[in-house]
């Protein structure tokens, strides 16, 4: 098989890219490990930045957002029994985000793409990248026990952190940047309908908690719990009370309880490598960066570098701009550190950490403390919640 660009993964940057660059007239296959409904299966996030939220527009696959996505002015941050709430609207000049689930934003994706009639490979066992650093890059896979390859000009490493485009790299040309926190988020997801109208992130001695939502219907609820806590030893009625004793109480008394449908635990790690780009293949997403949830910014750090390569790689077919092609890891990087940071301290201002002394835990309460009662620290808080502006490729 020949095609422009090969793509490795069919989560959402993979299936995002390949939509954008198909309907730019850049042909295109994505080779995905799992199935389809596995990949489905997966529950993730669901807070869209605008930036995001426009990119979809752009890809004629916001449809279905538009009509059932949840635009959001603001959100509530909870600690001492107080309720804050931070108008990302009034902060930011009218911004806000959109809840609509990763899992809705895939599927449709998936629609558009089988609709376009751009390839996608299902199943593909031992996918390899080739020839990175040659002008004839190329994959290799198994697809029902029968060896593959795609010749292309490029490779996109769309494939997660687990993924084999960052493990093909020569790990000395890589530099790593990592933390790891000593705790994870346990997550239920619920027929309810959600105690508040607004997302609410809560400190609390007992832990951090937060209150989202799919639908009107359909909630979805975290509790911080220690890096070994095993999901066997949660059932429903003991996370519902955990959840309750760390919400101020007028929350607690309206939540609405009921039996979960999903329910797992995931670990929280800050993650980065640099560059980006070995020769012809470009790493996107998760396969380059983890963020703590605490932010919600994994999903949109994703869609940032999708729109990063996919106007690079236009203007590389279209005017011939192979210079910029060198660019792509330090404009994606700019970014990417901002929104490290945004959601490392998110993470550090709102969780226990269990070695933390008095005088830490004094710190992180006045941090909190301050940062809601200043204009400006509101005002911090809700730029970088609503998302950072995308970099512009042309001044890199
Ligand atoms: N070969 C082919 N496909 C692979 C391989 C491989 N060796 N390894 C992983 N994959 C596939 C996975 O099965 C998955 O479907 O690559 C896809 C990667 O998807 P995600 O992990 O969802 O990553 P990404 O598309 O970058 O999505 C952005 O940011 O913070 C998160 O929740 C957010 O998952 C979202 C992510
Ligand atoms: C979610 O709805 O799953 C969600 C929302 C906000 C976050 C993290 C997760 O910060």
């Amino acid at each position: 098989m020949k095609t422009q660009v090969a793509i490795i993964g069919a989560g959402p940057s993979g299936l995002l890219l390949g939509q954008l660059l198909h309907k730019a007239g850049i042909s295109n296959i994505i080779v995905e490990r799992q199935s389809a409904e596995y990949v489905l299966g997966r529950i993730r996030a669901g807070v869209l930045e605008q930036g995001m939220v426009d990119l979809l527009r752009e890809a004629g696959v916001s449809q279905r957002m538009e009509a059932e996505g949840l635009p959001h002015s603001g959100f509530e941050l909870a600690f001492d029994g107080r309720r804050e709430h931070i108008d990302l609207k009034g902060l930011t000049g009218g911004q806000g985000v959109m809840i609509y689930g990763q899992t809705e934003v895939t599927r449709d994706l998936m629609g558009a793409r089988e609709a376009s009639g751009a390839i996608t490979i299902y199943q593909a066992d031992n996918v390899r990248p080739h020839g990175m650093k040659s002008a004839e890059p190329y994959l290799t896979f198994e697809k029902d026990g029968v060896a593959q390859r795609i010749d292309c000009d490029y490779i996109a490493g769309c494939d997660g952190y687990h993924g084999v485009a960052r493990q093909s790299i020569p790990a000395d040309t890589l530099k790593v940047f990592e933390r790891v926190y000593p705790f994870g988020w346990l997550g239920i997801l619920a027929d309810t309908p959600p105690v508040s109208d607004e997302l609410v992130y809560a400190r609390h001695e007992r832990g951090f908690a937060l209150c989202s939502m799919r639908s009107p219907t359909r909630t979805r609820y975290y509790v911080q719990v220690s890096a070994e806590e095993k999901v066997e030893d949660w059932p429903d009625e003991r996370f519902w009370d955990e959840l309750k004793s760390r919400l101020p109480a007028e929350l607690a008394e309206r939540m609405v309880t009921g039996p979960s449908i999903e329910k797992s635990i995931a670990p929280l790690r800050s993650f980065v490598v640099e560059p980006m780009q070995y020769g012809r293949l470009f790493l996107v997403g998760d396969a380059a960066h983890i963020v703590p949830p605490t932010g919600a910014k994994g999903l949109n750090l994703a869609a940032s570098d999708v729109s990063t390569l996919y106007n690079i790689l236009r203007k590389v077919y279209t005017e011939g701009r192979s210079d910029l092609l060198e660019k792509y890891s330090a404009i994606c990087l700019r970014r990417i550190w901002k929104a490290e940071r945004f959601s490392w301290w998110m993470t550090s201002m709102l969780h226990r950490f269990p070695d933390s002394d008095a005088f830490s835990q004094r710190i992180q309460h006045t941090e909190l403390d301050y940062f809601v009662s200043s204009e400006a620290g509101r005002k911090t808080l809700a730029e970088n919640y609503v998302g950072l502006p995308y970099e512009s490729i042309e001044d890199a």
